[in-house]
């Protein structure tokens, strides 16, 4: 199965944790095939939505539809698959065995074609031949490859990444975010990247969502996300370009 990536409209959704309202009215649309990123800073409810894109968290009122369909609905027409954080690689297993362990317990394919996937995945990002590699020995923007490379082998339609920058130094942050922009050449999938990363956002999405305490302020293109007039999006340009372009 071809990916196909998928639409994900999410309509008012809101979020409380007890007293603290987090999620305020959030409505978005992501096209098939588009790099999407929400930036933002930290506290403002990224992740969070992140969780309830993928499932893991119940919105208190609102929805999300992927491909026009509710979210919950099973049998799903669609695959997702996360980029955590910390890249959660099992360090027991080598890098090929970490990218194949869902293809071979899913049982989708012959070993042969699991074989030829993993191949193919490490390849895109750059790892080429790298199977046997023990994931304890890899550097942290390698174990961010592989982590992708995992992502890449379920074929997903939907994939996302939470803070994908958090823990790499500038080098590996470059090199990540030109294997982004390579998936985005070579793949229909959908993609949305939480980060706080400006530079990052603006470098490798089609289209960028400032979030600022639970809402969002501001969608559009990089080109006008750095053009904005809206006080929140300025506010976070000025602080994370502060040492570039002075105070
Ligand atoms: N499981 C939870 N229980 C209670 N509060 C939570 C939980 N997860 C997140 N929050 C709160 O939601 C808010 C937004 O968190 P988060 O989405 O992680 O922010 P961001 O990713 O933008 O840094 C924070 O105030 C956080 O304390
Ligand atoms: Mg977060």
């Amino acid at each position: 199965m071809q990916p196909h990536g998928v639409t994900v409209c999410i309509e008012k959704l809101n979020k409380s944790f007890g007293g603290n309202h987090v999620l305020k009215d959030v409505d978005l649309e992501v096209r098939a095939g588009e790099t999407f990123s929400i930036i933002g800073p930290s506290g403002t409810g990224k992740s969070i939505l992140l969780r309830h894109i993928i499932g893991l968290e119940t919105a208190d009122s609102g929805r999300i539809l992927i491909n026009e369909e509710p979210h919950g609905k099973l049998p799903r027409s669609y695959r997702s698959s996360m980029v955590f954080q910390s890249s959660a690689l099992f360090n027991s297993l080598t890098v090929g065995e970490n990218i194949g362990l869902w293809l071979r317990e899913h049982r989708i394919y012959p070993e042969q074609r699991i074989l030829e996937i993993i191949a193919e995945k490490l390849a895109i990002v750059g790892l080429e031949g790298k199977e046997e590699l023990r994931t304890s020995e890899l550097s942290g923007g390698m174990k961010k490859r592989v982590a992708i490379a995992r992502s890449l082998a379920m074929e997903p339609d939907l994939v996302l990444y939470d803070e994908p920058t958090a823990e790499l130094d500038p080098v590996t942050t470059d090199e990540l975010a030109e294997t982004i922009v390579s998936l985005r050449s070579r793949t229909s999938t959908t993609t949305i990247i939480v980060t706080h990363d400006l530079n990052f956002a603006l470098y490798l999405s089609d289209r960028i969502a400032m979030m600022h305490q639970g809402r969002i302020v501001e969608v559009g293109t990089p080109r006008e996300i750095k053009s904005s007039e809206n006080p929140f999006v300025k506010g976070f340009i000025r602080t994370t370009t502060k040492g570039i372009n002075g105070p």
